[in-house]
Parts: C-alpha cells; sequence; structure tokens
C-alpha cells in the first residue's frame, strides 16, 4: 500500500486533467491554502465555510464529505484546506492504493483525533475494503475478526473521530451504502475563463513570471475549464515567453505559443479535434457508441468519456443520447466542415438544434 500515491496518465497530453509527475510538485506550491484564496466553485465554498464553523463551534471534526466532478478542478486542494482550516492533519491515499482491508485499517489506526483522512478516487475501492470503512464512517469503530471458522471472534477497536474527505470523477459508481454515510456532497463544476484568468495571474505571481490581463485569458480560453491545465499551460508558455519573447506572458506570446502547440483558440487539442472528425467522417454526425468511437481511434472509452466529452460537451460540440454520441452543428463549424442540412436516415436534422 502507499500512502501519497497517485495515478499518472501515461498518455500524457498538456491539456489533460489528469495529474502528470510534474504537476505534484507544481500543483502544491500553487495550492490555495485557505477558503478565501480558493478562487471559484462560490456555491460549494460558500457551504463549505459554514459546515466548518459550525464544526468549529461544537469542536467536532466536520462530517465525512464527498467532492464529486471532473478531474483537475482542485478536490485535494479542497481537502487540504479543510484540514488546514480545522487546524487538523491530512493524510492522502487512493482507492486503487488500498489495496486490502488491513491497508485501511493500519491507515485508521495511525489518525489523531480530528484527522483528514483523504481518499481520491475513492469510487475505486474494494468492497472489502469498503465493509471495513462502513462502521469507521457511522461509529469509528474498527471491526476485526479473530479466527476462521465457527470459532471466529468479532473484536471491535475504537478508534479516533476523523473526517473522510471521498473525492471521485464518478458519483454514480459509489455504491449506495459508501455514499449514504457521508453527511456532506458538493459537486465541482468547470471553472469560468475568467475565474481560471484569475488562477492563472495568481499562480504566474506565485512563479515570478510577469503574465499580463490578455494572456491571461487568453490561456483561461484554451483550459477547459480546469485550473491543472490552465497551470500547466501557464508553465509552458513561460517558456516560449523567456526563449522567443521578452519573458512576459502577454496575449500575443500566449495566442502564438498555444498555436504551436496545437491547441487551438476553443482549448481543443488534436484528440479533441479526431473525436469529433471521427464522429463526422466515419459515423455520419452520430449516433455512435462510445466503445466503438473509441476503438476506431485506438484510445480508452474512459479517456474518451472522462478527459474529452466533458469540455466537448460543455462547449457545446458533442452531445450524449440514449443511441450513442452526436456532433452538433458547432463542431462542424469549429472544424470548418460543412452540415449536412436535413437528415434522410433518422438523426435529427440541424436544424432543429
Ligand atoms: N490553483 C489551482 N486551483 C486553484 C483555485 N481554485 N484557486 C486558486 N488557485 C488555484
Amino acid at each position: 500500500m502507499a500512502i501519497e500515491s497517485v495515478d499518472v496518465n501515461p498518455a500524457a497530453r498538456l491539456v489533460s486533467p489528469d495529474p502528470e509527475p510534474e504537476d505534484f510538485d507544481a500543483e502544491a506550491s500553487l495550492r490555495p491554502k485557505t477558503l478565501d484564496e480558493y478562487i471559484g466553485q462560490d456555491k460549494a465554498k460558500e457551504n463549505l465555510k459554514i459546515y466548518l464553523q459550525a464544526a468549529k463551534m461544537r469542536g467536532e471534526p466536520l462530517d465525512h464529505l464527498l467532492l464529486y466532478g471532473p478531474p483537475g478542478l482542485g478536490k485535494t486542494t479542497l481537502a487540504c484546506i479543510v484540514a488546514q482550516e480545522m487546524g487538523v492533519q491530512i493524510r492522502v491515499t487512493s482507492g486503487p492504493a488500498i489495496e486490502k482491508p488491513g491497508d485501511l485499517a493500519a491507515l485508521l489506526t495511525n489518525l489523531q483525533e480530528g484527522d483528514v483522512l483523504f481518499i481520491d478516487e475513492i469510487h475505486r475501492l474494494s468492497r472489502q475494503v469498503e465493509e471495513v470503512l462502513y462502521p469507521a464512517l457511522e461509529d469509528y469503530a474498527l471491526d476485526i475478526m479473530i479466527g476462521k471458522g465457527p470459532g471466529a471472534q468479532s473484536i471491535r477497536i475504537n478508534l479516533p473521530r476523523f473526517t473522510l474527505v471521498g473525492a471521485t470523477t464518478r458519483a454514480g459508481q459509489l455504491t449506495g451504502p459508501l455514499r449514504d454515510r457521508f453527511g456532506v456532497l458538493l459537486k465541482l463544476e468547470l471553472y469560468s475563463p475568467e475565474e481560471l484568468a484569475r488562477i492563472i495571474r495568481r499562480s504566474a505571481a506565485i512563479l515570478g513570471v510577469r503574465c499580463t490581463q490578455e494572456g491571461a485569458l487568453e490561456l483561461a480560453q484554451c483550459s477547459r475549464g480546469t485550473p491543472r491545465v490552465a497551470n500547466r499551460l501557464l508553465k509552458r508558455v513561460r517558456d516560449f515567453a523567456m526563449v522567443i519573447g521578452d519573458g512576459s506572458v502577454d496575449g500575443k506570446t500566449a495566442h502564438s505559443a498555444l498555436r504551436r502547440m496545437d491547441i487551438d483558440e476553443k482549448g481543443l487539442d488534436e484528440l479533441d479535434r479526431n473525436v469529433l472528425r471521427a464522429i463526422i467522417e466515419m459515423y455520419g454526425g452520430g449516433p455512435v457508441g462510445l466503445e466503438t468511437l473509441a476503438a476506431a481511434l485506438g484510445e480508452e472509452a474512459v479517456t474518451l468519456e472522462d478527459v474529452c466529452e466533458p469540455y466537448l460537451m460543455q462547449m457545446g460540440y458533442l452531445t450524449r443520447t440514449p443511441r450513442g454520441r452526436c456532433v452538433t452543428r458547432y463542431a462542424y463549424e469549429h472544424l470548418g466542415i460543412r452540415a449536412p442540412r436535413a437528415e434522410s436516415d433518422g438523426q435529427q436534422s440541424f436544424d432543429d438544434l
């Protein structure tokens, strides 16, 4: 079992919201430490402030908290902020890193009163491990079986009171009993370009990079609503600014650097454009099933579903229908492909959209 372990995406994409190895240190230094420093997610933040204050007033740990939403939006950051605001320690792990019930038992028995246990990708916990978690969450207790067969006995070990912060990109994959044990559910949304521009300028100040509002907005528009992508683009564009420009990230430098990195003006990279192009050219604009599309592109279905689709849907280029994925007329426009006017094969006409 590894604590502080994080899955790394092997197919590194500049605009992937999944963490790359070099993100870890950078994210730690750029991470806001308090809720007041945290930009965006206003609804989640305002509610969390109240829950934190109430827990502090009662002198109790915060209720168990589930953070869900697309990757790269700051779930780990929020978990660290919860610990910081409550004045307690945080232990960071992830669903796949907790292989056996004993791994979880070791984590839980090492917690101090009030600590935060952060489990990323909590939907990937095994059923066996989940069963150990239930009494821990409900009664702050561990039930341990001693022996086997008819003579087996269960003994109960009391745990310190703690807060579990679970994070998932797939709230729908959580089992009902686990979901029900979280007192607070917070949904994180993709960030607006204005919020991302504020995050970029804050990060630039920490990194000692000059970055104008135009430069920040240019990067923000291409960051797929995701701070992790925004901060990564800032660092790459800083390289271009240093070598080709005068070191500052202004609108012009950001614009030309992004085009050189094959990221278009809407933040789509090669894979996103390939998804749209494949649906148009191979499947007449859709509908096409996710698995079929993934096979056609030689990609994993989960990559398309978790990484490409949320952004393509938010941008209005893609829709999910019961019969499969379809592109919209905006996808045709964006790619400069002439859209069909009316359909004879039962597809929706773009005139209806
Ligand atoms: N860096 C990454 N996410 C952030 C956020 N939401 N606010 C401020 N800085 C960030």
